[in-house]
């Protein structure tokens, strides 16, 4: 058998041409693709498909595959085309599991089988071409490897080129496939105020579906999967994990087989899709990556927030440090605070307040623009409120920056309210079936952002909003769902493109806007943590995880957060107390250090606050200035869940040198005078010495001042016995000596 070559050597003989991550055996057929700690293999088998052979550990230089052998079939009732694990099926030829691609022709033909044509070769990885086996519809699979994650980006382009439409019914940006064995998977879910609910369990033969049909991410499920071999585990153990890059409607199938081998297919939520391929046409699909940790969920969960800073977040100005994403500015937000009462002197008096506390950035949220009271009007005028503020923005903005500070603004571009100018002038402009309801949600509808005239109105005015005002940040809002979902200005046949075209043209605003205004930074918001995904997360530099501000709440939504996503953009403000949703009491400093966990904001009334509460959050915002690029962009480990009535829970973070730490401990109750338990710090230079120092709390007296990684690693960090209570919240900083 035929060596595996190195992409580099066969570039000099000539012979293929790959990119460093990639290897081809030509003999074999067989593709390999390494990257980090992993090696994801694929092959052409003997009947041409593309079968997926291998995605686990890094394997051996010089190890090889022999070429792909389809599966078995199971007597008559399983044929081996749907026993086979195929890099991208095509919905025909005896395929029973989740297709990845399924099509009618115009002639009824429904049956597509994708064979190997062609490969080409790109920087990071390989592209292959698939064709149906007697028609003109083309599929290219790209592949694309991080060589220091090894998270694979896959994606489909889907090609007609034949002479007559073709309707895509269902395509899927990739299909991964695991071998039979017991597994268990892990998913997000969740509601308004209540997002992030880690789900576990068992996989069980049967198709398990996350998915969205609201034209948006949503709340209910996250386009996040990871599936862990055994049981679950934070620490240990073989974890698979992946997610969508797509802010429309999405489904993700997670499917066990009878024969016990799992495929995981995700891509455009096949529900009322129907996409028509005109003769020449593309679609593309959307990127779904995908992992492998040897490190239990911890492990998937460092390497995706690794990726996600060094891959998919924005890279604003500069270069070098400079150019990668930046700490985010603590910020203060008034929504809390004035709700819709937004006035130039009441912002003044919040920003004064603001600054005296050492906040980077003032945002003013909604109820600026047009005839904006209350949540029934306005949305779509977006003039400057000229009761509110009487001299345009420019004075609030002026003021701001004269108490060193940027600023921010709220919008929300995509929604209307019935009571507005624009929609007396543009009632065409919204999703809807012509005759029928529009039903409203928080008195709004949706801008149709797929017509083209919408996307030019969107990116206009947003382009003047940030050409006459000094902006540094846009909180982009949407509040609502879609409902209606017609596009009555095109074909029937063509209406459903409304999916796609909807969250291209948003991209597009979004990249254009980029282009136009580099430095302007934005948050990706939907009441709360409705929009958060690795599409969007390409244009924001944050997002607001939930509306829920409860400090004790966020514990647990912030530690479900943390499986898919970065704390670096996990947006945490701390509000008033009782709180306004679960009327639970907290302290200051319970809620500061709840906040500090991710990216602290503040977004309390804060002219009411007293001295002491002044003093307390400048010293605890000095003290997260000092560590927060540690505790945002470090190597997080969940070493004890808040989820299940925990009485406690902790987070460590460690900097990429190892030269600092961070630990934040809570007790949610005591009871029975339980103290904490003696907490095992992880990822530090055993060999180096380590200063505890405290940002709140006390450890126990005979705690040393200075020890080794080894000894906080081994030993543990103590507590004080006083460290008991109900709502009570400590951190401490280790610095390497
Ligand atoms: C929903 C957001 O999640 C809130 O933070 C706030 O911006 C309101 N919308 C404003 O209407």
């Amino acid at each position: 058998m035929m060596k595996a070559f190195t992409w580099a050597a066969l570039l000099v003989t000539g012979v293929v041409a790959m990119a460093q991550t990639a290897t081809f055996d030509t003999t074999t057929k067989v593709f390999r693709l390494n990257g980090g700690n992993v090696s994801y293999v694929f092959g052409v088998n003997e009947r041409g498909e593309l079968q997926q052979m291998y995605w686990g550990g890094r394997l051996g230089a010089e190890d090889t595959f022999p070429q792909a052998k389809p599966m078995m079939g199971w007597a008559s009732f399983d044929s081996p085309y749907t026993t086979t694990p195929q890099e991208y099926a095509g919905w025909g030829a005896g395929l029973f599991v989740e297709p990845a691609l399924k099509v009618t022709f115009p002639d009824g033909n429904r049956d597509l089988v994708l064979h190997y044509a062609s490969h080409t070769v790109t920087a990071s990885g390989v592209d292959v071409v698939m064709k149906d086996i007697e028609r003109p519809l083309f599929v290219t699979l790209h592949y694309a490897m991080d060589p220091a994650s090894g998270i694979l980006a896959r994606s489909a382009t889907i090609e007609n080129r034949g002479t007559t439409a073709v309707t895509v019914e269902q395509a899927a940006a990739a299909a991964w496939a695991l071998p039979a064995g017991h597994y268990t998977l892990n998913y997000l879910t969740g509601r308004w105020a209540g997002e992030w609910t880690l789900t576990q369990e068992t996989l069980h033969p049967g198709a398990r579906v996350i998915e969205s049909r609201r034209g948006t991410t949503g709340h209910q499920a996250n386009p996040w999967f990871a599936i862990q071999a055994g049981g679950p585990s934070e620490d240990s153990g073989e974890v698979w994990f992946g997610a969508l890059a797509w802010s429309g409607s999405w489904r993700i199938t997670v499917e066990q087989d009878q024969l016990d081998a799992v495929r995981v297919t995700g891509g455009f939520n096949p529900f009322d899709f129907g996409y028509v391929l005109h003769p020449g046409e593309k679609l593309e699909t959307p990127v779904f990556y995908g992992g492998y940790s040897a490190h239990g969920m911890g492990g998937a969960s460092r390497l995706l927030h690794h990726f996600e800073i060094a891959h998919i977040l924005p890279h604003r100005i500069g270069t070098g440090e400079d150019a990668a994403p930046k700490p985010r500015p603590v910020i203060y937000n008034s929504w809390e605070a004035t709700e819709f009462n937004v006035t130039e002197a009441g912002q003044i008096a919040l920003a004064e307040r603001a600054a005296a506390l050492g906040v980077d950035r003032f945002v003013m949220d909604d109820g600026w623009f047009g005839q904006r009271k209350d949540d029934h009007a306005g949305l779509g005028d977006w003039y400057v409120n000229p009761q509110k503020f009487p001299h345009g923005l420019k004075p609030l903005i002026d003021k701001v920056h004269a108490l060193g500070m940027d600023f921010g603004l709220w919008v929300e571009p995509e929604m209307v309210n019935p009571n507005s100018d624009l929609y007396r002038k543009h009632p065409d402009w919204v999703l809807n079936f012509p005759g029928r309801p529009r039903t409203e949600q928080r008195n709004q509808l949706v801008l149709n952002l797929a017509r083209p005239d919408v996307k030019e109105y969107v990116l206009d005015f947003l382009d003047k909003l940030l050409t006459e005002n000094d902006i540094a940040f846009l909180k982009w809002d949407y509040n609502r769902n879609w409902s209606e979902p017609g596009w009555d200005q095109l074909p029937p046949a063509e209406q459903k493109k409304v999916y796609v075209a909807f969250t291209e043209n948003l991209y597009s605003i979004l990249a254009e806007l980029h282009k136009r205004h580099p430095k302007v930074e934005l948050e990706s918001c939907s009441g709360g943590g409705g929009r958060v995904d690795l599409g969007i997360l390409r244009y924001a530099d944050e997002v607001w995880p939930s509306d829920n501000t409860d400090p004790f709440d966020r514990l647990s939504q912030q530690y479900g957060f943390t499986y898919a996503y970065t704390p670096q953009i996990m947006m945490a403000w701390v509000t008033d107390s009782p709180h306004w949703l679960n009327k639970r009491s907290t302290s200051l400093t319970y809620r500061m250090l709840s906040s500090m966990e991710g990216s602290l904001g503040i977004g309390a009334d804060i002219t009411k606050w007293n001295n002491e509460e002044m003093a307390t959050a400048k010293r605890l915002i000095a003290a997260y200035h000092q560590v927060q690029r540690t505790i945002v962009q470090g190597a997080q480990y969940r070493l004890i869940s808040p989820l299940n009535g925990s009485e406690f829970s902790a987070t460590q973070t460690v900097n990429q040198d190892q030269s600092q730490s961070v630990v934040f401990l809570y007790i949610h109750s005591t009871q029975e005078g339980r103290l904490f338990p003696l907490l095992k710090l992880k990822g530090l230079d055993p060999k180096a010495d380590y200063a505890l120092t405290s940002i709140e709390g006390k450890a126990m007296p005979d705690t040393p001042a200075v020890a080794s990684g080894a000894w906080w690693m081994n030993h543990g960090l103590q507590m004080d016995g006083d460290f008991r209570g109900d709502f009570q919240a400590a951190a401490f900083r280790l610095d390497r000596k």
